[in-house]
């Protein structure tokens, strides 16, 4: 008998002496044979303290690349090449550097969903765990916020500081309208809302809680009732059921699919761990100036008590 592909992945990974990452929004099938599951500041900081040589990582490819300018010393091995994120191809470097240029002097936040060129014009990296507390961290008045929009109106309300924002946006939670949420909440009133900043304005205006996706495993547990409505992409369903079983989880659109998150299959796990293709490449120079505002992200921290 054939042994399952799952069972081929895991001998291979204990062979190859790999470790697997994947992000919350893989597909159910990949999230089980990964070793770490998590968001992306949660996948940044492993990819810091990992000990394996080689990481098979799954997810897009702004993730991957974090983990190669976080770790170069290792092998990063992206499963499908072309799983890229639309956000982050919203802003490109020459992009960035003319929006400073418009603006001397004033720091800029990134997103880490922005590729390593963009990064490497920024003085901070964020995540969604820590957009707020990176951006109240800096000693300036005015700060630039790029690429996402949405994260940026919303860390505006948890800041005294003044952002100026690039206009980019995630095409997948854009889609989500506020009357989608107002329809599952005239069966279930009493659900909790729980979404993730890069939802536009409105949508995040009616959120019981905005958080990363790590963070919805706690605030699912903590929340009041058994039935908790996600604004997030459809894969967090997997970890949410998982963790908190207990819970119905109801998610807000079936809109909410991220075509890149999906393009890696177990299919294509196995064939880089087979072959070693796919191996991320940043050029070095890039790499080290993209460091510097990774590394001062990292040294922020999460916001791992406030939501945000
Ligand atoms: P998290 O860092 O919250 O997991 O979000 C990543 C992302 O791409 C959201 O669309
Ligand atoms: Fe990018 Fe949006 Fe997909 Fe996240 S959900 S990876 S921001 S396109």
């Amino acid at each position: 008998m054939t042994p399952h592909i799952a069972d081929r992945i895991l001998k291979l990974k204990r062979e190859k002496g790999a470790v697997i990452l994947a992000h919350n929004y893989q597909r159910p099938e990949v999230q089980d044979i990964a070793d770490i599951v998590g968001d992306s500041f949660e996948l940044a900081l492993k990819a810091k303290t990992l000990e394996p040589d080689i990481v098979v990582f799954c997810g897009v490819h702004f993730m991957a690349e974090s983990c190669k300018i976080l770790a170069p010393e290792k092998t990063v091995l992206l499963p499908a090449m072309d799983a890229g994120c639309p956000l982050a191809d919203t802003i490109t470097a020459e992009g960035l550097r003319r929006l400073k240029k418009e603006h001397p002097g004033i720091p800029v936040v990134t997103y880490i969903n922005s590729t390593a060129a963009v990064k490497a014009e920024s003085d901070y990296c964020c995540t969604s765990a820590n957009a707020a507390r990176v951006v109240n961290a800096i000693d300036s008045d005015t700060v630039i916020f790029a690429p996402d929009a949405n994260l940026g109106s919303f860390v505006q309300q948890h800041t005294r500081k003044k952002l100026l924002l690039w206009d980019g946006h995630c095409i997948v939670h854009q889609r989500v309208l506020v009357e989608e949420i107002l329809q599952i909440k005239a069966v279930h009133d009493n659900a909790p809302v729980i979404a993730h900043p890069e939802c536009q304005p409105d949508v995040v205006g009616m959120a019981d809680v905005v958080c990363s996706t790590s963070r919805m495993i706690p605030e699912s547990k903590n929340a009041p009732g058994d039935t908790v409505i996600i604004v997030t992409e459809a894969g967090m369903l997997h970890p949410l059921k998982k963790a908190v079983p207990e819970k119905h989880f109801i998610l807000a659109s079936p809109k909410l699919i991220c075509r890149n998150m999906k393009k890696i299959t177990l299919n294509n796990v196995l064939e880089v761990l087979e072959t070693g293709r796919n191996s991320i490449h940043v050029d070095p120079i890039t790499a080290k100036q993209a460091m510097i505002p990774l590394s001062r992200m990292l040294s922020i921290g999460a916001d791992m008590t406030a939501k945000l």
